[in-house]
């Protein structure tokens, strides 16, 4: 297993499947361009991929808000490779490295029934902050396009 940046098109190209894959039902999963312009801002952002037997299965995404702040924009793990504690071991890598530079909080937005994602938050120790009413934009089973809230969360490292 390897943690790494993204080093060439290929790798993005597999971030942007495992997007589509685990984000189709979102109205604004990212793009191709989205993910370059990510690259593109090494200062601004942290883009992290986890790599095995030379396939991403994951990646995560911090941006640098201020000195001492950042905010999860993405944690993602492959289907196949979810409930073995990767995300997890994903995000305790990065966030060492975000201590080293003086990043001491984080705070992120989550789908009110994102229950995976709020189950690792919370077994993380991110602390409900507040809520954001209908943040996200959802297709459900019949196509229709409906709102959910977020909840704001935040953690002191
Ligand atoms: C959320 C996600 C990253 C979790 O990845 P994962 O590698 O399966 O999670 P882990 O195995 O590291 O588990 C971490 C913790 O979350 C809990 N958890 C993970 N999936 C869970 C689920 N489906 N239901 C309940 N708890 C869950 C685990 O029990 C574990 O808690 P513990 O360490 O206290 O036992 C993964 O489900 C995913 O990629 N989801 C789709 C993308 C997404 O929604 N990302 C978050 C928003 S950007």
């Amino acid at each position: 297993m390897q943690l790494q940046e993204v080093q060439n098109s290929n790798e993005l190209l597999e971030v942007v499947k495992l997007e589509k894959e685990l984000f189709s039902n979102y109205v604004n999963f990212w793009s191709l361009d989205s993910f370059k312009e990510i690259v593109k801002n090494k200062d601004k952002y942290i883009f992290k991929i986890l790599k095995k037997d030379n396939k991403v299965i994951g990646y995560i995404i911090f941006l640098i808000i201020d000195a001492d702040t950042s905010e999860l924009h993405k944690i993602t793990i492959s289907k196949d490779y979810q409930g073995q504690g990767l995300s997890k071991l994903l995000f305790n890598q990065v966030a060492d490295d975000l201590q080293l530079k003086n990043i001491f909080k984080i705070i992120l937005e989550v789908m009110i029934d994102n229950r995976a994602a709020i189950s690792l938050y919370n077994s993380i120790g991110f602390k409900k902050i507040g809520s954001r009413k209908n943040y996200y934009k959802i297709i459900d089973n019949l196509d229709n396009i409906i709102s959910k809230d977020a909840l704001v969360m935040e953690l002191k490292l």
